[in-house]
């Protein structure tokens, strides 16, 4: 703190913690970055955004630089109406919003559903983007555990009979990755996911179904979403970051058209970039959207493999993760004793970086011994070097072999 901020009180609602996520990010090209959850810069369609940019001024003119009203512009808001089928749902023009990124309609949805003090359920581990939304939106957060099918949802219908039969505060949320969860790469199994619906229904709370990795599905299949099964109790939200780029900042809601209008009412910048969205739409037009998910899937399906090949040879059987079939990350759990807190000090020394458990827990303690790794950004030799540089920080701080 410094002599001028020392005297001011800030905000309590300001988290006391470090930077996290896009923020935290920096360039040291000698450290292997398997820390930040960014995509492959090989797999920005840069050219189509080049050609997308000229065609929406040629084409829009004027209109794609001036402010405007309603659920997004035509053509993305078109493409959002045709691609969810695909997860079972259907949306019409009243029931979505284009936002700022994603994280922006997450933190749009709860406070249109929240109040300071109210209650929300999270998976335990979770992305510490919405954790710190709810922290800041002063709520009480309280966690349930993930198996290999997801969210353990008998442990939170217990936890919903209990709460209802002591006359305690039931959630008015619960935050669920369904894909590719970020950090585990689990994902909802969908008999979990109808559950999680009914549940929702029955004790009249809402599901924020964060679903930021649909596409990045190595195995071509989709499955339905929680909001096929109750659109009544679910705002749906999804991104372009993760399959066009996250740097253009399109994210988007799908929800009952009177949350939406409530949304509109928390957008803290009136409206998503205009010109941003007519480039958007100019290239979602002319490109072969299903061809760009495949290339960026099989890339993503080297990387992986080679990610986990790599830790296979190096650390054998001393650690444990599930493959993930899709999505960013590999959640690495290292033996008894290891606390990955300390080992990224090494890890940093040694050429690699990576997030550590604790960042994903409500209390640290549960996340000594696990290590987020994002297998999409660095490319396969860079991947090889920060397997190494792993080891190499794992024997600095006596990780068993
Ligand atoms: C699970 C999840 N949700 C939301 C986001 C935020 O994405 P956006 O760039 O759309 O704000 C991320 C980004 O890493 C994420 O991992």
């Amino acid at each position: 703190m410094n002599r001028v901020t020392q005297m001011f009180a800030f905000s309590k609602r300001n988290p006391d913690l470090p930077l996290m996520g896009a923020a935290y990010a920096t360039t040291q090209p000698e450290i292997m970055p398997f820390a930040y959850g960014f995509p492959a810069p090989q797999a920005f369609p840069v050219e189509a955004f080049q050609e997308a940019a000229h065609s929406a001024l040629l084409l829009e003119g004027t209109r794609a630089l001036q402010y405007t009203g309603g659920p997004g512009q035509k053509q993305v808001v078109s493409w959002i109406i045709e691609r969810t089928p695909l997860r079972g749902m259907e949306a019409g023009l009243h029931q979505i919003l284009v936002t700022t990124g994603s994280m922006q309609a997450i933190d749009m949805a709860t406070r249109v559903l929240t109040d300071e003090g109210d209650d929300v359920w999270v998976e335990s581990p979770s992305f510490f983007g919405t954790i710190r939304s709810f922290i800041t939106n002063g709520l009480n957060i309280r966690s349930f555990p993930i198996d290999d099918e997801g969210l353990c949802v008998e442990e939170l219908e217990a936890a919903l009979q209990d709460a209802k039969r002591l006359g305690e505060k039931l959630p008015k949320l619960l935050y669920v990755m369904p894909h590719y969860q970020n950090p585990s790469g689990i994902t909802l199994s969908v008999e979990r996911r109808k559950k999680l619906a009914e549940l929702a229904l029955h004790y009249d709370f809402y599901i924020l179904e964060d679903d930021a990795y649909v596409e990045l599905n190595f195995s071509g299949d989709y499955i339905p979403s929680i909001y096929s099964f109750a659109p009544e109790r679910v705002v749906y939200i999804s991104t372009f970051s993760k399959i066009l780029a996250p740097g253009i900042r399109l994210g988007w809601a799908i929800a009952d058209s009177e949350v939406i209008e409530r949304m509109k009412l928390f957008k803290p910048d009136g409206l998503t970039s205009v010109f941003v969205q007519e480039v958007v739409g100019q290239m979602l037009q002319k490109m072969d959207f299903s061809a760009h998910i495949k290339r960026l899937n099989e890339m993503y399906r080297v990387r992986r493999d080679v990610m986990i090949a790599e830790l296979r040879r190096v650390f054998g059987d001393g650690i444990t993760f599930q493959v993930p079939d899709g999505g960013f990350f590999l959640w690495v759990r290292f033996p008894e004793g290891v606390n990955t807190t300390d080992m990224l000090t090494h890890a940093l020394e040694c050429g690699v970086s990576f997030l550590d458990g604790q960042n994903f827990y409500l209390t640290g303690i549960d996340g000594t011994r696990y290590a987020r790794l994002c297998y999409t950004y660095c490319d396969e030799a860079s991947i090889i070097k920060g397997v190494a540089a792993l080891h190499e920080a794992s024997i600095r701080c006596r990780c068993p072999q």
